[in-house]
C-alpha cells in the first residue's frame, strides 16, 4: 500500500489523519447502516436519498484514501437492509445489486466513458445503451422452473431476501406460468409499485378507517408486499414492471432491449418508455423526455436507469461490490415549492445543541405534505437570512427530509419583519445557552437540569450502541422521568428497587416489568468503552471511547487520568488569575491530549472531557453509575490475539508509547519481538523517520504497518 523511495520515510497518512479518518468511517458505517435500515427495512426513511448518497460518497472516498481502513462487511458494501423477521429468508441465486447515482450530465458522460475504457474501447467507439424510467416501488426476484413461478423474493441485504411468494401471487402484472417457449430456469426482476390514483383511493380508505395514510407510493407499495395475510395484499392495487435478470439457464436475448421483448412475450409487463440509446446525447435526451412526462406518469419515478445494452459487455464489465459497473441511475433534481415559514422552534439534543426547526405552512412536495423541515444551526439561518412569516423555497430530493433552500422571490415587503434572533436561553429549561467559538452549533449548560437533556441522555445510555438494555426504549424513559421513577443514570440500575412502583403502573404487568428488570440486570455488568460511551460526553463517541479504553484498560485508570488532567488544567487557570483566552486554551488541551498518548484523541475531545467532569454534577453522576455497575477491564487475551506467535519489530519514532513499551505489549500478546528485519519477521511497524528496516522489510515483502494501523490491528476483545 506505501510504495516509495528505501531513502524516504514513507508517504503514509498521519496517524493522526488515519485515526480520524478511523472515527469519520466509524461514525459513517453506524449512520449508513441506520439509514437503510430505516429505509429498506421500516420504510420510515429520515433523510433524503441525496443526503444518504452523499454519506455513501463520503465513505467511499475515505476507504479510498485510507485502504487500511476498508472492511468487506462495511454497510456499503451490501445493498438494503437485512430481512425482516418473519418472513422466511432465502439466498438469491445472484446477488441483487443497487446501482450507482449520477446527478449531472458530465457524470453520465464519465459513466460512459468508464465503461468504455473498461472494455478496452477507444474513446469514440460505438457503444450502445438502454434507458428507463426508475420505478420508485420495490425490486422482487421472480423465479420461474420449468415455467412456473417458485418463489418471490425482497432484495433483503442483496445476498439474502425476504420470501414473499404468496402476497405476491395476488399481483395480476405478475404470470403464475409462462408461454412456451422458456428457459428451465428463468429469474425475473423488477419492481413491484402502486400507481398515484392507487395510493389516493387506498388513503381514503385508511382515513376512512382513522389509520395514518402512507406518504408516497414506494412505503404503500411496500407495506403491501409485506402484510401478513395475502388477502391484504390482494386487496392493495399493486403493479410491477420485469427490467432484469438474476439466474437464468439459457439467455433470453443478447442485449436488454431484448431481454426486454422476451418478458413482454412471456407476459410480463414492461415500461413502455424504455429506449436504446446508440450515444450518449441519447441518453441525455431520453433523461430530459422522461423527466418531462414525470408529472403526467400514473407512478412515481426518481430518475432514469442507463444500461449498457449488450449482455456479453455487461457480463465483461462485472460489478464493484455493490453496484453493476454497466449500468447507473440517472437521479431527477429534487422537487422544490414555495411556503411560509410560520415558525421556528428549537429542538434540544442530547449534548443540550438547540437546533432550530422550520414550522412551515404544510405544502405538497414530492409525493409528501411537508410541515417542518430542519434549518441545521444559527448561522444557516443568518446567512440565508430567514424570518418568521417569510415566503420560502422547500426542497426534497427522493423521500422525506426536506430543506429549507432560502427565502423566495415575492413582492413582499420583508422589511416589516424582524431578521431572526436566535434565542439565547434553552427553550426546555431556561438555562443560558453557549456556543464555542469555533462551533456552529449553540448549546444549553443546564446539564442535567434541563429536562430534554435528562431524557435524552437516558436514551442514549440504554441505546443499541451504548449499553444496549434490551427492551428498553425512549417510550418507557420518558414516563419514567415523567413519573420521577428515574431521573439520572445510576437509577436506572436501581429500579429494580421500584418493582412495586412499576408494577402498579398502567400497563406494565409482571411479566413485562420483570422482562424489563432483566434486562438492565444483564447489562449492570458492562464493557469499559460501552461504560464510557453511555454517559453521552459531546465528542466522546464510539470510536473515542474504544481508544481510551483499550490504552487506559480500567475504569479506575480512566477516572484517575480525567482527575489528573482537571488538576492540570485547574493548576494552569488558576496561575493565569482564573481564565485564559483561547488560544492559551486551545494550547492547553493541546499539551494535555499529548499526555493522554492515544492517536485520535485530540483537544477538542479533550477539551470536552474535561468540560464534562469538571461540572460537579455530572462528575458525581458518572461515579454514581459506575458503583451501580461492574465495569469490566479490557483483557488482553495472550491466547487468541491477533499476534499470538509473530514476530513483531518496530522501527522510526513511535508517538503513543515508548519502544519499550510497545515491545512489551507485544509480548503480553503472545508475540515476539526483534530489533531486525528477517525473512522471519511477521510485522513491522514503522513512525517517522523509518528507513533501512523499513526498505528491506519491504523488499522481503513482510507486511508493514504505520502505528496507528498497528493499534487498530491489535484491537483486544474485552472492548465492545
Ligand atoms: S436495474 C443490476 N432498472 O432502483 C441492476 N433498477 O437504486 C439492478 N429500479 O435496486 C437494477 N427501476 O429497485 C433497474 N429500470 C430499472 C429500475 C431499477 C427502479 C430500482 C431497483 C434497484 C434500485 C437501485
Amino acid at each position: 500500500m506505501f510504495a516509495h523511495a528505501a531513502q524516504q520515510p514513507p508517504a503514509a497518512p498521519a496517524d493522526a489523519d488515519l485515526a480520524a479518518a478511523a472515527a469519520e468511517i466509524s461514525t459513517l458505517r453506524t449512520e449508513i447502516a441506520r439509514h437503510n435500515g430505516l429505509y429498506h427495512g421500516d420504510d420510515a426513511p429520515e433523510i433524503t436519498d441525496s443526503e444518504f448518497d452523499a454519506l455513501v460518497r463520503r465513505h467511499e472516498a475515505l476507504e479510498r484514501s485510507f485502504p487500511a481502513l476498508a472492511r468487506a462487511d462495511a454497510p456499503t458494501t451490501t445493498v438494503g437492509a437485512p430481512p425482516k423477521a418473519g418472513f422466511r429468508k432465502v439466498a438469491h441465486a445472484r446477488p441483487m445489486l443497487s446501482l450507482e447515482n449520477a446527478f449531472s450530465e458530465e457524470e453520465v458522460r464519465e459513466f460512459a466513458a468508464r465503461c468504455r475504457s473498461a472494455l478496452g474501447l477507444p474513446p469514440t467507439a460505438p457503444l450502445s445503451f438502454a434507458a428507463e424510467p426508475k420505478i420508485d416501488g420495490l425490486s422482487l426476484d421472480l423465479r420461474y422452473e420449468n415455467g412456473q413461478l417458485v418463489h418471490a423474493l425482497t432484495r433483503g441485504d442483496g445476498a439474502v431476501g425476504e420470501d414473499v411468494t404468496a402476497n405476491v401471487r395476488t399481483i395480476t402484472d405478475i404470470p403464475q406460468n409462462l408461454p412456451h417457449p422458456f428457459p428451465q430456469i428463468l429469474e425475473v426482476r423488477g419492481e413491484v409499485y402502486m400507481t398515484k390514483d392507487g395510493l389516493a383511493s387506498l388513503n381514503i380508505d385508511r382515513a376512512a378507517q382513522g389509520r395514518d395514510p402512507y406518504p408516497n407510493c414506494r412505503n404503500a407499495a411496500a407495506g403491501a408486499v409485506r402484510q401478513k395475510d395475502p388477502a391484504k395484499t390482494a386487496a392493495r392495487p399493486l403493479r410491477f414492471y420485469a427490467y432484469a435478470t438474476g439466474e437464468l439457464s439459457e439467455p433470453i436475448g443478447d442485449t436488454q432491449m431484448r431481454q426486454l421483448a422476451t418478458f413482454a412475450r412471456l407476459g410480463f409487463v414492461t415500461n413502455p418508455h424504455s429506449t436504446a440509446c446508440p450515444q450518449v446525447d441519447d441518453l441525455l435526451a431520453a433523461y430530459q423526455r422522461i423527466h418531462t412526462l414525470r408529472p403526467d406518469l400514473p407512478y412515481d419515478i426518481d430518475g432514469v436507469v442507463y444500461k449498457v445494452d449488450e449482455v456479453a459487455l455487461q457480463a465483461q464489465l462485472g460489478n464493484v461490490s455493490r453496484t453493476p459497473r454497466w449500468a447507473i441511475a440517472h437521479k431527477f433534481p429534487a422537487e422544490r415549492v414555495v411556503t411560509r415559514l410560520e415558525a421556528i422552534d428549537i429542538q434540544v439534543g442530547r449534548t443540550g445543541a438547540q437546533t432550530p426547526v422550520a414550522r412551515l405552512t404544510p405544502v405538497f412536495v414530492g409525493g409528501v405534505t411537508v410541515s417542518n423541515a430542519t434549518l441545521h444551526n444559527e448561522d444557516e439561518i443568518t446567512r440565508k437570512d430567514l424570518r418568521v412569516g417569510d415566503l420560502v423555497i422547500v426542497e426534497r430530493a427522493g423521500d422525506v427530509i426536506p430543506a429549507v433552500i432560502g427565502v423566495a422571490d415575492s413582492d413582499e415587503d420583508r422589511s416589516v419583519r424582524a431578521p431572526y434572533s436566535f434565542p439565547r436561553q434553552c427553550p426546555e429549561c431556561g438555562s443560558d445557552t453557549v456556543r464555542g467559538e469555533d462551533e456552529a452549533v449553540r448549546r444549553c449548560i443546564g446539564g442535567l437540569s434541563c429536562s430534554k437533556q435528562r431524557v435524552t441522555r437516558l436514551i442514549h445510555m440504554i441505546s443499541r450502541p451504548a449499553l444496549d438494555i434490551n427492551g428498553f426504549g425512549s417510550e418507557a424513559i420518558a414516563e419514567f422521568v415523567e413519573a420521577r421513577l428515574i431521573s439520572e443514570p445510576a437509577d436506572i440500575f436501581r429500579l429494580h428497587t421500584r418493582r412495586g412502583d412499576l408494577l402498579s403502573r398502567k400497563g406494565w404487568g409482571e411479566a413485562s416489568v420483570d422482562k424489563l428488570l432483566s434486562s438492565i440486570e444483564e447489562k449492570r455488568r458492562s464493557p469499559l468503552n460501552r461504560a464510557l460511551y453511555c454517559l453521552g460526553i459531546h465528542q466522546v463517541g464510539q470510536t473515542a471511547s474504544r481508544d481510551i479504553a483499550r490504552q487506559y484498560t480500567s475504569h479506575s485508570a480512566v477516572r484517575a487520568l480525567i482527575d489528573r488532567l482537571l488538576g492540570e488544567r485547574r493548576a494552569a487557570l488558576d496561575a493565569a488569575g482564573g481564565t485564559l483566552d483561547q488560544k492559551s486554551l486551545d494550547r492547553l488541551h493541546e499539551t494535555l491530549a499529548k499526555q493522554i498518548g492515544i492517536a485520535g484523541i485530540g483537544p477538542e475531545i479533550v477539551r470536552s472531557l474535561l468540560n464534562f467532569f469538571d461540572d460537579s454534577d455530572n462528575a458525581r453522576m458518572a461515579d454514581e453509575l459506575a458503583a451501580e455497575m461492574i465495569i469490566e477491564d479490557v483483557v488482553y487475551v495472550t491466547a487468541s490475539s491477533p499476534i499470538t506467535g509473530m514476530t513483531i519489530v518496530f522501527t522510526g519514532s513511535l508517538e503513543t508509547m515508548t519502544r519499550d513499551e510497545a515491545e512489551a505489549e507485544a509480548q503480553k500478546l503472545g508475540a515476539k519481538t526483534s530489533g531486525s528485519v528477517s525473512a522471519k519477521t511477521s510485522i513491522l511497524v514503522y513512525g517517522p523517520g523509518a528507513g533501512s528496516k523499513l526498505a528491506k522489510a519491504e523488499s522481503l515483502r513482510v507486511r508493514t504497518m504505520t502505528e496507528a494501523e498497528w493499534r487498530l490491528f491489535i484491537a483486544p476483545p474485552g472492548v465492545s
